[in-house]
């Protein structure tokens, strides 16, 4: 399905080994990052930090059961997401655990996927597993769903009739525009982007990815980008998390 055996046997070695996006920053966005006065990511973990104490309808708040800086939740827990989900038989993302939260927790009316509130709370709740690494479960009930992920990630789309995989795999390395392809991993997620000069969701970034595509994309939230998070975090499986990572 996809490219031609030459390319197939060239990206032999970019396919088996994960690296993180920031293997192909500037120096300049590199020191930004690691610099938390001067990565713009860390404001909106202070909001999430905010959100994560204030009271929701019910009266309770995050911090009532998960500890007031989120001491309760487990870092390596963290980096499993995301999960197979017993009660809904499918995986869940740690959005998607912070909606179900905040919904039958809280009391509160639904918050928009990907829309400010979610992503100041997912920011803040992955920055406490900075530095785990990467360890999403790709075996039992949730393999089929690993597996749709992989196949959308490896189907053409779009009229530029491309898939994720040319770029993201085929492609890694070769200078696009101003940008440098990466392997288009999930490890800085929610990532500070010099580009649009805020914090992005991993599905805010795949409607982008697809928007350059010339694709119609599907909505964050959607189960596709859920499956499509789920296969793109498990081929990161041992990369270190950077939340909130800068990057182009
Ligand atoms: C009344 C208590 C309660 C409140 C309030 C609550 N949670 Fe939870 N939370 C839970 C329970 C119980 C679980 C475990 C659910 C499960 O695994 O099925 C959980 C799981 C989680 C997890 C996944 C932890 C893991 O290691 O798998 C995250 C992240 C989380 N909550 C974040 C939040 C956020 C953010 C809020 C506020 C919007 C919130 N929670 C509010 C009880 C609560
Ligand atoms: C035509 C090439 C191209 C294709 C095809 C493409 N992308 Fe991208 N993508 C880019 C560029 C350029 C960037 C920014 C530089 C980088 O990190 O690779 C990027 C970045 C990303 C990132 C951010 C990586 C990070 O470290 O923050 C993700 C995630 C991503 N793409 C997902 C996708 C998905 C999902 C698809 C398929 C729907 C896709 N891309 C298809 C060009 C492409």
């Amino acid at each position: 399905m996809l490219a031609t055996t030459a390319l197939v046997s060239l990206s032999w070695v970019h396919a088996i080994e994960p690296k993180s996006g920031y293997q192909w920053l500037s120096e300049e966005a590199r020191e930004m990052q690691d610099d938390e006065f001067a990565n713009p990511g860390y404001l909106v973990v202070d909001t999430g930090r905010d959100y994560f104490k204030k009271a929701g309808d019910n009266g309770k708040s995050c911090a009532s059961c998960h500890g007031n800086d989120g001491e309760e939740l487990n870092a390596k827990s963290i980096a499993m997401f995301p999960k197979f989900d017993e009660q809904a038989q499918r995986p869940i993302t740690l959005q998607g655990r912070i909606h179900a939260c905040s919904r039958e927790h809280l009391g509160n009316a639904p918050m928009k996927y990907d829309g400010k509130k979610a992503i100041a709370l997912e920011t803040f709740v992955r920055n406490l597993a900075k530095g785990e690494r990467v360890n999403v479960n790709t075996v039992g009930p949730i393999a089929p769903f690993v597996r749709k992920g992989k196949a959308y990630f490896e189907t053409r789309r779009g009229q530029m009739d491309m898939a994720c995989a040319h770029c993201h795999v085929y492609y890694v390395g070769v200078r696009l525009r101003a940008q440098i392809l990466s392997k288009g991993q999930l490890n800085g997620f929610p990532t500070f982007r010099l580009a649009n000069q805020r914090v992005n969701g991993t599905h805010s970034r795949f409607r982008q990815c697809e928007n350059l595509l010339r694709s119609r994309y599907g909505k964050a939230g959607a189960d596709e980008y859920v499956n499509l998070e789920l296969y793109m975090m498990s081929r990161g499986n041992g990369l270190k998390i950077e939340t909130p990572a800068v990057r182009y």
